[in-house]
């Protein structure tokens, strides 16, 4: 039973960062409550590393069980793990490395292998290892942070790519011609397996497309970040005051 989704507005950049941190740490009590671990899908981009250096300070460095979170990647460009677009090498950088996490409960996306299909079968095989959900059932992550793009993208699912009608594989190759580029990403089927999905959205060049992703027309090809729906888990989302500055009232919850 899906939720309604929620749209949580912060003041400031700064608010929305704590708050991100702060959610992440009580979801992880939680999780590790209820199942012994934390199985959170990290999103890339610029957004989440101010959020993600905050996991490594106090309180949060602190006060997450690091031992039982396991780490896995929403979507990676297809370049090598030190390559200055890896969303591996932007939160190892931001918080890995810094933080009492086993080295096993860190699984990157393989994109040293030779090309883009097997790294997603490959990183498929370890979804279904780690979380060895009975045969055809779906893996369910604790959390998936996603982000937004100003076209309306999400993880690496863009608008009018096959990855969007995808509903076997958990993950997939795509090729992004505007970027000239392969990404592999989660597929929509695991979005919405998710217990917890947090969307971070901060600025004020992401205004128009929010207000569309919120209140506009129901169109995921086109706006793929609506194709997000967790069936039995809920949508959050965690915005600035710059991204939320077009929204309605209602939806500001003002
Ligand atoms: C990536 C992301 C992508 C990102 C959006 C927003 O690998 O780029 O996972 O989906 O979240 O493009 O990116 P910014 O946070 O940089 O605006």
């Amino acid at each position: 039973m899906s939720t309604k989704p929620q749209v949580v507005v912060q003041p400031s950049l700064e608010a929305l960062n704590r708050e991100a941190a702060a959610r992440f740490q009580m979801l992880a009590g939680q999780s590790i409550a209820s199942a012994g671990r934390y199985s959170v899908a990290l999103s890339g981009g610029s957004t989440p590393r101010a959020f993600y250096r905050l996991l490594a300070e106090p309180p949060f460095r602190e006060a997450i069980d690091w031992p039982r979170v396991h780490l896995f990647w929403g979507d990676e460009r297809f370049v090598p793990p030190d390559h200055p677009d890896s969303n591996y090498r932007m939160a190892r950088e931001a918080f890995i490395r810094n933080v009492p996490i086993p080295s096993e409960n860190v699984h990157p996306v393989p994109t040293a292998t030779g090309d883009p299909e097997t790294a997603a079968a490959q990183y498929e095989e370890t979804l279904r290892r780690f979380f060895a959900p009975p045969e055809a059932e779906v893996p369910r992550f604790a959390l998936v942070l996603l982000g937004l793009g100003p076209d309306g993208h999400t993880a690496s699912l863009f608008p009018g790519a096959p990855a969007l009608d995808e509903d076997s594989r958990l993950v997939v190759a795509t090729y992004v011609s505007k970027l000239a580029a392969w990404r592999l990403t989660l597929t929509p089927p695991v979005l919405h397996r998710a217990r917890h999905v947090i969307f971070l959205v901060s600025g004020p060049d992401k205004a128009a497309v929010l207000r569309e992703v919120l209140e506009g027309p129901h169109d995921p090809q086109r706006l793929p970040a609506q194709l997000v729906r967790p069936q039995d888990g809920d949508l959050t989302w965690l915005v600035d005051d710059a991204a939320a500055s077009l929204l309605s009232a209602p939806l500001k919850g003002r």
